[in-house]
């Protein structure tokens, strides 16, 4: 089969497509046909050697993936040849860039029935990132209010939607540019972060502020102010510290998203009951994925794209 690889870290020439043998899952294990794996920021981290991820070389990227189980290893139970599935695998392990991958069983779940399978593998760990931070991190609940800065961005549409779902006040940022996308996941608030500057716009704190975007550090801790004492911070900008205020309680978390299939099962029904989305930005081709990572090399990828083996 082909699969996208990389034999050592460093720039997007590090990726390769090799022929490899088809993988054959062990006990416990399924192997997956590719439909598509998502491209994320950390695929980037991770070839470019940035982030302290302990990856096997040579490497297939692709953390998150759907596809068909068209193999299953001994011991397992509760899934079937030719069921399609989505899952979000541990980020050390060989990924979704390839025609197969194996993984374990208790890492995938079923598909949503009402998303093309190839758009599917852009919803696991962008929305478990945003339920991590809002719920498991930001501990929101009913009638909170809750600053969701960098929402126009793929965890941000998931966050809005959830938070305003949890029966939270949604404040949103947004540009011009994703104003109508944060406007249908549904913010009761929105404020353009080109023009205006939060200190100068939220009027009432906040129980819960949660950020998306690469702010400045400076500009991130000056908004520490909008928080209520006791509030937290919670950050996905994990390349920054969360700033936090022990004078006041409020407290700093940064997420670090955990694979969490019991959890992924659930915002799959919240995808198929209409109330979450999935929203693909492009789709290419597997040998195109190096020019993809050398893009990302220059600046922010707009949006999920997934890549197609
Ligand atoms: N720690 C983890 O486990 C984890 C997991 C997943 C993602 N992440 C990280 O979390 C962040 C969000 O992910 P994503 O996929 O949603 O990223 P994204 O699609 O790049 O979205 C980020 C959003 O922030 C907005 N933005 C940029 N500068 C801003 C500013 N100064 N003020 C307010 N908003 C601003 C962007 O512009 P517009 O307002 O123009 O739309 C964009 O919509 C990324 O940094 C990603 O790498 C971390």
């Amino acid at each position: 089969m082909k699969a996208m690889r990389f034999h050592e870290v460093g720039g997007p020439d590090v990726l390769r497509l090799d022929d490899v043998e088809v993988p054959t899952p062990g006990p416990g294990q399924v192997r997956i046909k590719v439909a598509a794996s998502a491209f994320n920021a950390a695929d980037n981290g991770m070839r470019a050697g940035f982030l302290p991820i302990p990856v096997r070389l040579p490497h297939v990227p692709g953390y998150d993936v759907s596809g068909t189980i068209d193999a299953i290893g001994p011991g397992v139970d509760g899934l079937e040849i030719g069921q399609a599935v989505v899952g979000f695998l541990a980020m050390e392990t060989d990924g979704g860039a390839a025609e197969y991958v194996v993984a374990p069983a208790d890492a995938v779940t079923a598909a949503p029935a009402t998303v093309d399978l190839v758009d599917a593998a852009a919803l696991p760990s962008v929305a478990l990132t945003a339920w991590q931070a809002l719920f498991d991190d930001g501990g929101i609940r009913s009638g909170q209010r809750v600053l969701i800065v960098g929402a126009g961005g793929a965890v941000g549409g998931h966050a809005v939607r959830l938070a305003r779902r949890a029966g939270a006040h949604v404040i949103a940022t947004a540009s011009p540019r994703s104003l109508e996308t944060v406007r249908a996941a549904g913010a009761h608030e929105i404020v353009d972060h080109t023009r205006f500057a939060l200190l100068d716009v939220v009027d009432e704190p906040v129980d819960v502020l949660v950020n998306l975007a690469p702010l400045e550090p400076e500009d991130f801790a000056a908004l520490v102010d909008l928080v209520r004492d006791d509030g937290v911070v919670v950050s996905t900008t994990a390349f920054m510290a969360t700033p936090g205020d022990d004078r006041r309680g409020v407290d700093a978390r940064t997420v670090f998203v955990r694979p969490d299939t019991p959890r992924l099962t659930e915002i799959v029904a919240l995808v198929d009951a209409g109330e979450l989305s999935v929203a693909v930005d492009r789709r290419i081709d597997l040998v195109d994925l190096p020019a993809l990572h050398a893009e990302a090399m220059t600046g922010r990828i707009a949006g999920k794209v997934v890549v197609v083996p």
